[in-house]
């Protein structure tokens, strides 16, 4: 049985800072740049289930990239084929009760291999109702001890089928449901499993703002040894009748500077980080992601975490 957790994470090399995209938003000036500012592409795997039914999100945004030049139509082999590649999964789904199907393990088995990614990314929340996507939409899970005891065993499962790590990503939560706190959630997760940890920022710091808590606040109660990798994106804290809430906008939005102090904290702290991912699903506009990515570089935090003098 494979083993996973701070070790195997720690034998890794650095893969640098990238950007995370949709198949959809691949722009021809994010493969001229790289390698330069983009060291790796982590891209989402499109799930079976779009490919039957009602036109899926990632068709839609393939036909609306489709009219803007230079985007274009590359499956994640053909990018592997060039590029160093990271994969997001969209189909794990690993808090829901039912395990994830032969079928959509068996596809994610075929990107490992093509793609030698060390761990496959995926948000914790429920993807799918029945035979549904309800990204972007998923729904918040509940944090209690059942449903912990159901995820660490899917991802146990997902583990030995694939044979490389699970890596939990925070999900965005405008809603906290549960008694547990997310970060021990996370924690126990992480040493029950051996799985890795996605430190989203704009989804921490979507939980920190619903539970009325400072960006930083608990941040002693992560499991800093099972972080591998950051995503960071654009984004907004906006007023409504409820309060305020974090807008995980990515695309060409701004990342708020609150999200790049979290970022740098995290970068400071994470002895296993391995990846920090600009996220840009949507984005029109690729000379703005290319000059964000060369700023989160220059943080001094980053530099040298790329530089392995942290
Ligand atoms: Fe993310």
């Amino acid at each position: 049985m494979a083993t996973f957790g701070p070790e195997y994470f720690q034998a890794l090399p650095i893969f640098g800072v990238g950007v995370g995209i949709n198949p959809s938003d691949l722009h021809a000036d994010y493969l001229a740049d790289s390698p330069g500012r983009i060291d790796y592409f982590e891209i989402t795997a499109p799930s079976a289930r779009h490919l039957g039914g009602p036109t899926g999100y990632a068709e839609i945004r393939h036909r609306r990239n489709a009219r803007s030049k230079g985007f274009v139509a590359m499956k994640i082999p053909e990018v592997a084929g060039e590029k160093r590649v990271l994969v997001h999964s969209t189909n794990i789904n690993p808090v829901y009760p039912d395990p994830p199907t032969a079928g959509d393990l068996a596809e994610l088995a075929e990107l490992v291999e093509v793609t030698r990614t060390p761990w496959i990314t995926e948000d914790l929340g429920v993807w799918l109702m029945s035979e549904r996507h309800v990204y972007p939409h998923f729904m918040p899970f509940p944090l209690t001890d059942a449903t912990l005891v159901v995820t660490a065993g899917n991802v146990r499962e997902v583990q030995e089928r694939l044979g490389v790590a699970f890596n939990a990503e925070f999900p965005p939560t405008t809603l906290v449901a549960g008694d547990m706190h997310a970060f021990d959630f996370f924690a126990e997760l992480t040493r029950e499993t051996g799985c890795g940890m996605c430190f989203d920022v704009g989804h921490v710091l979507s939980y920190q703002i619903a539970r009325g808590a400072a960006p930083t606040s608990d941040f002693h109660r992560l499991p800093w040894p099972y972080i591998t990798e950051i995503h960071v994106a654009g984004g907004g804290i906006d007023l409504r009748e409820d309060g305020y809430h974090y807008d995980d906008t990515h695309g060409d939005q701004p990342i708020i500077s609150v999200c790049l102090d979290m970022l740098d904290e995290v970068v400071r702290n994470a002895p296993n980080l391995r990846a920090i991912t600009l996220e840009v699903f949507g984005a029109k506009i690729p000379a703005r992601a290319l000059a964000r990515i060369a700023e989160i570089r220059a943080r001094p935090a980053v530099a040298a975490w790329l530089a392995g003098t942290r």
